[in-house]
């Protein structure tokens, strides 16, 4: 049985998303920014895109820039405020993801920020008065937090952040990565000045993603070259690739009540098979608390064993595609920087599932029936 549990590094092409990818692939060549009919074509296509984006997010398609994913909206949104908005202080959290985190400490080190640090509590949740405290004591800030930790699943108070951002006139940067497609969000609700998305993540193409920039900030490109994306980017749009992340939206948004309480109950599943089978077993940060975590990520901390060094080795042999901690970055077990910050005791193995909407309670027994025989075999084997 081949079992795939790792959705928060990626998740496959959903059929529709792909049958709506092939005939611009094979028609829609043209250059967009051709003053040609093909051309005319290509931007017409993307422009739809844009429009339909916007229109599920509750936002203009002025707003909605299209970027190779969540690594460059992310650079884009933090890079341009501070170089073109001339902000002199940045605040995040020690558990972002590296395409935040380097960004921001890269800024430091040239001297073109200060960065400052929010308080977490044990289990990774951002300290509220400390932020505001943050806030307080330092001239126009950029905030930079993520909505859900792809490792830990932790979701942040987005209300509560966003206010406080606009009481001290901060600009609010929000890695949705993990949350697009997976939970609603609107505009005109959010107090973000930036939030991102990456399609690959809601069962939509790899490299495409789109930044999403509130009205009235003008940031410069973080990618010079030609005037696309209203000269915010320059570089060819990747025509198919926005015409995938569209339908990956739309059909997330669609789907998304059944898609969650089907997901929801296989975490649910997980966490009680594992607490019923391997005894000792923890769950990381927030992840074991359905309503303050992300529904598709269960993080888990086993035992000390012997067994630990071998295990994602042993899962894969089994069929079963996890994490050890992010896979984002190099898809091997590596120390992570989130469950270091969270001072995890080393000697246990770490695991992280994630679930999307292929996945089966049958899948789930497995994973979890496969794990707690190798910790059977560990313990009689002691
Ligand atoms: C929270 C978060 N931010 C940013 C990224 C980067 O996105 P991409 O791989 O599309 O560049 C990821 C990818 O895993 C992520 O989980």
């Amino acid at each position: 049985m081949k079992v795939y549990l790792d959705n928060a590094a990626t998740t496959p092409l959903d059929p529709e998303v792909l049958d709506a990818m092939l005939p611009i692939m094979r028609e829609q060549f043209g250059n967009p920014s051709s003053i040609h009919s093909y051309g005319r074509a290509a931007r017409s296509v993307i422009e739809r895109a844009r429009k339909q984006i916007a229109g599920i997010l509750n936002a203009a398609p002025s707003e909605i820039f299209f970027t190779s994913g969540g690594t460059e909206a992310d650079n884009t949104a933090i890079r341009s405020s501070i170089e073109t908005l001339g902000l002199k202080h940045a605040i995040t959290s020690r558990i972002e993801h590296h395409a935040v985190l380097h960004t921001l400490e890269h800024l430091q080190k040239t001297g073109q920020i200060e960065l400052s640090f929010v308080d977490l509590n044990e289990n990774g949740v951002v300290d509220l008065p400390h932020l505001e405290h943050l806030l307080k004591t330092h001239s126009r800030s950029l905030v930079s937090l993520m909505h859900g930790n792809n490792e830990i699943g932790n979701l942040l108070d987005l209300d509560t952040v966003g206010e406080l951002c606009v009481k001290y006139n901060a600009l609010f940067h929000c890695d949705t990565v993990q949350t697009m497609g997976h939970y609603k969000h609107d505009l005109q609700q959010l107090k973000a000045n930036f939030i991102v998305g990456a399609a690959h993540k809601f069962n939509g193409p790899k490299g495409i993603g789109f930044l999403y920039v509130r009205p009235g900030i003008k940031i410069y490109p973080y990618l010079h070259g030609g005037a696309q994306e209203r000269n915010m980017r320059g570089g060819t749009e990747n025509v198919y690739g926005i015409v995938g992340l569209a339908k990956a939206l739309e059909i997330a948004y669609r789907d998304m009540d059944s898609h969650r309480s089907h997901i929801e109950n296989l975490k649910s599943r997980m966490i009680q098979k594992l607490s019923e089978n391997i005894e000792g077993i923890r769950f990381n940060g927030q992840s074991g608390q359905l309503e303050n975590s992300l529904y598709t990520v269960l993080n888990v901390s086993l035992p000390p064993s012997d067994i630990s060094d071998m295990l994602l080795f042993n899962l894969d042999i089994a069929g079963i595609a996890v994490s050890g901690g992010s896979a984002c970055s190099s898809g091997t077990e590596i120390g992570s920087h989130v469950l270091n910050e969270l001072q995890i005791d080393p000697e246990r193995a770490n695991v992280r599932f994630s679930f999307g909407k292929y996945n089966t309670e049958q899948e789930i027994d497995y994973a979890v029936g496969t794990l707690a025989e190798l910790y059977r075999k560990e313990s009689v084997l002691l």
